[in-house]
This record gives structure tokens, sequence and C-alpha cells, in this order.
């Protein structure tokens, strides 16, 4: 049951309430704190801080648990539908029949992008960074849809949800296509979501791509188990652009260029360009594994250990799964998939691993998946951002509809000069 915490300071003491979630998760209200006693709470990266009371996702990292509005992600692997998914976390429940339908029908009528959209393309450098083209492009959408700016009512916020989550998928091909110097291929109303993709990433208007159910299941997957991952770095970004009210697009955009960073979105980047350099430099993953341990190397075993994972990611455990179904069904034999399951294998029975909880996390095994359909490194956080834009959606209707509705506006302990007089620039000049 919830009681309250004790602060003691200056002698003085302040009865603070405690909050608990549903799961357990306890916390210390202190939101009336400074106004009680000038003090604020200090907690940079915010890994003590709770923003919001959220019912969308659930992470137990100790125990390697992943659940979205309550359903173990598990549970989403045998008829992997990330659209399905992208509904239950946006509505926070399964859809009726009906209402998935109604959805797909959605993202289906609005696939293709406003023709001048399609111009804008052409003014990017052939080697623009796609995360920037996406980026730019998903705040693009807000002059070609204005009626969506402000939100009227949940019908009114699943159409543009819908369009949203279809338009993106097109502007990551586009984005593609463009960076190849290929033809866009316009997207075709018969194909589901994950298949209309393949089709206009490596359609050619000579030569249709034909989508293999099963790398059409992996793709599901993928996109599924990047959905969300509750308050990190994008998703906070996302909140707290919403927070000002600032309209969806704008808010999305913000959480691309969160999410671009290396040390979020890009690590599965670093995991192949690993894998490439234990292969063509000829180091053995023995040799490999030796040099991450060593602390005077700055070599790290890539795609191992997590800031909340202290277990095996259960991401990590589907993806794994995943990617041998696909290297089966392709037939395809990749070096560097063998010597990522060596690495997995040395690590996993290795002390130094063992004992500082460091398993695979999601990023191990999901850049070869990417590599066996034929999607280039370059696109590897693109992918990302259309598995994670429901939970960027989900999350940004669940701060615009919070009842205190405040904008996030965090403090600081000002660390610099005190009053200090402004010296005219002829004062300034050095003798
Ligand atoms: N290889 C070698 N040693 C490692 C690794 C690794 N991949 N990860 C952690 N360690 C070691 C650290 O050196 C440290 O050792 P020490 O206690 O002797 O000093 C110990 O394990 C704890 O590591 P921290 O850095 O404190 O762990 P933290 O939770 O802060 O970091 C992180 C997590 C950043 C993910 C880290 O494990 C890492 O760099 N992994 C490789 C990069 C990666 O795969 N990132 C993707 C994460 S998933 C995602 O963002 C979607």
């Amino acid at each position: 049951m919830p009681g309250n915490a004790t602060l003691s300071v200056d002698g003085q003491t302040y009865e603070l309430p405690t909050l608990v979630g549903s799961e357990g998760e306890k916390a210390i209200d202190i939101s009336k704190l400074r106004d009680r006693s000038g003090y604020i709470t200090y907690d940079p990266g915010l890994g003590n801080t709770g923003m919001c009371k959220s019912s969308i996702t659930y992470i137990d990292g100790d125990k390697g648990i992943l659940r979205y509005r309550g359903i173990p992600i598990e549970q989403f692997a045998n008829h992997p539908n990330f659209i399905e998914v992208a509904w239950l976390l946006i509505n926070g429940r399964l859809p009726q029949p009906e209402e998935l339908a109604g959805f797909s029908a959605k993202l289906t009528a609005n696939a293709p992008l406003h023709e001048a959209m399609r111009h804008h393309f052409e003014g990017f450098p052939v080697n623009a960074p796609p995360m920037a083209v996406v980026s730019a492009m998903i705040s693009t959408l807000a002059c070609f849809h204005h009626q969506f700016l402000t939100i009227e009512d949940d019908a009114h916020f699943e159409e543009l949800a819908a369009r949203l989550i279809s338009k993106v998928r097109t502007i990551a091909a586009y984005a593609y296509k463009r960076s190849q110097g290929r033809p866009f291929i316009y997207p075709d109303p018969r194909l589901r979501y994950c298949a209309n993709f393949l089709h206009m990433m490596f359609s050619m208007p000579y030569d249709q791509y034909l989508v293999d159910p099963d790398i059409e299941d992996a793709l599901n997957l993928i996109f599924i188990l990047h959905a969300d991952h509750e308050q990190n770095c994008s998703t906070t970004t996302v909140r707290v652009v919403g927070s000002s009210k600032a309209n969806l697009f704008a808010s999305c955009a913000a959480g691309v260029s969160a999410l671009w960073g290396p040390l979020h979105g890009g690590a599965n980047v670093e995991v192949m360009e690993m894998l490439d350099k234990i292969h063509k430099g000829g180091v053995t993953p023995e040799a490999y594994l030796a040099q991450a341990k060593d602390k005077s190397n700055p070599a790290r075993l890539m795609g191992f250990g997590h800031r909340v994972y202290k277990n095996y990611d259960p991401r990590a455990k589907l993806l794994q799964q995943a990617c041998e179904r696909v290297f089966a069904k392709l037939k395809r034999k990749d070096p560097l998939l063998d010597i990522a399951r060596k690495l997995e294998e040395l690590a996993l029975k290795d002390p130094y691993f063992v004992d500082r909880k460091l398993y695979p996390n999601v990023d191990f095994y999901s850049g070869l998946i990417f590599r066996a359909i034929g999607i280039p490194t370059e696109m590897f956080t693109v992918m990302f951002v259309i598995g994670r834009l429901p939970g960027w959606i989900a999350q940004w209707k669940e701060q615009h509809d919070m009842e205190s509705g405040k904008i996030v506006r965090p403090r600081q302990v000002y660390t610099g000069k005190t009053i200090n007089d402004f010296v005219p620039m002829e004062q300034r000049i050095k003798a």
C-alpha cells in the first residue's frame, strides 16, 4: 500500500506521498518538493525519474520481460501482424475483426504520398543520410495534412495515426530508392503492410519483386519487437515535444532525430561493422572477445548488454530464431552469421559476460536478418523508425490526454558565473 516517504533536509522534515504501479514499481512523488522545501532533485540521465504514469508497455529487465498492454511479446511471434500490434498499442486492447479491417483499409488508402511530396525527394543529394530524409519528410507531412495539426476526437486521431504509419513506410522506401538513383515505385493496394514495403523497396518498373511470405513474417516480427520500449530516449523526446502541444508530425520527426544517435537506434549498424571487421580482419571470435574484455581496448562486444535488461533480452531470443528461419528459407550462408553464433556461444559461457549479466540485445541479430533480406546497413535505423512509430504515436496520445496536461519543463542546478557585468567592446581589447 502506498504510504509516505520522509525527507529530512536542513533540519526540516517533509512527508512526500508515494505511489505504486500495477506491477509494483514504487515511486516518491516529489512534484511539490520545490514549493515546500526549496530543493529540486538531481538525476542526470533521468535514470531515477518517472516522468509519467503509463499503461502502454511494461519491462522487467531483471527477468527479461517485455509486454505490450500486458501481452508478453512472445505471444505475437506465431502469427506476427505488425498492424494489429500497432492498433493494440494505440488503443489499449486487441481490435475486433472489423476494427482491424477498417484500420488496414485506412493504411491502404493513405499509402501514396502527395505527388508534390514525391518531388521533394529529388531535392536531396543522392548520398543524403536516410534518417535526415525521413525526419524532414515526416515534418513535411504537416504541410500536406493541415487538418491533423490539432486532434478533434478519437476517430480523427485514428485517421491521423493510419496516415502517419502508412506514409512513413512509403517515405522510407523512397529515401532508399533516392539513395540508389532508382525510380520510385508506387504502393500496391493489393499488398499488406510489410509486403507493400518490400515491393516499394525492391520492385522496379519492369521487374516485380515477389514477396516471400516467410520474409514478410520476419519483417512483421522485427517491426513488432521494435514497436515500443517505454520511456527510452526517442519516446521521451516525442512526449516532451508533444507536451508543448506540438502536433504529432513534429513530435515524431523529433523522435527520429533522437533515434538517429549511435547510443540509441544506431547500435545494430555497429554490430554489423563489428562482424564485418572480424571477418575481413581475420580476427577469430575468441580473439575479439578477449579485446572486448580488455579495459585498455575500446572494443566492446556490440549487441551485448543493455541498460535495462540484466537477463536475456526477450526480443533477441525471438530474433535469433527468426534469423535462423530466414537463412534456412533463403538457403543462404553468411560468414557473418557464423561469427555471430560463435560469439554468442563463447560469451554466454565466459565469466566476464556471465558475471556482468551481459546477454545479446535486440540489435545482435536484427541486422543479419536485414542483410539477408537485402536491406543495406544505411537503412537499418530507418527500419527501427518504422517499427517504433506505433509506440511513439501511442505515447504521444497518452501524453496529450494526461489530465494535468503540463508542458515538460525540467529545472537545473546552475553552476555558471554569478552576476557578471557586461564590458563594452573597447574596454575588452587586450592592451
Ligand atoms: N562488451 C564488453 N563489456 C561490456 C559490454 C559489452 N558489450 N557491455 C557492458 N560491458 C561491461 C562494462 O565495461 C562494465 O564493466 P566493469 O563493471 O568491469 O566496468 C560492465 O559490463 C557494465 O557495463 P555498463 O556500461 O555499466 O552497462 P550499461 O548498462 O551502462 O550499458 C550498454 C549498457 C551501453 C548497452 C552496454 O552494454 C554496451 O555498450 N553494449 C554494446 C552496445 C550495444 O549493443 N548497444 C545496444 C543496446 S540496445 C538498444 O539500445 C536498442
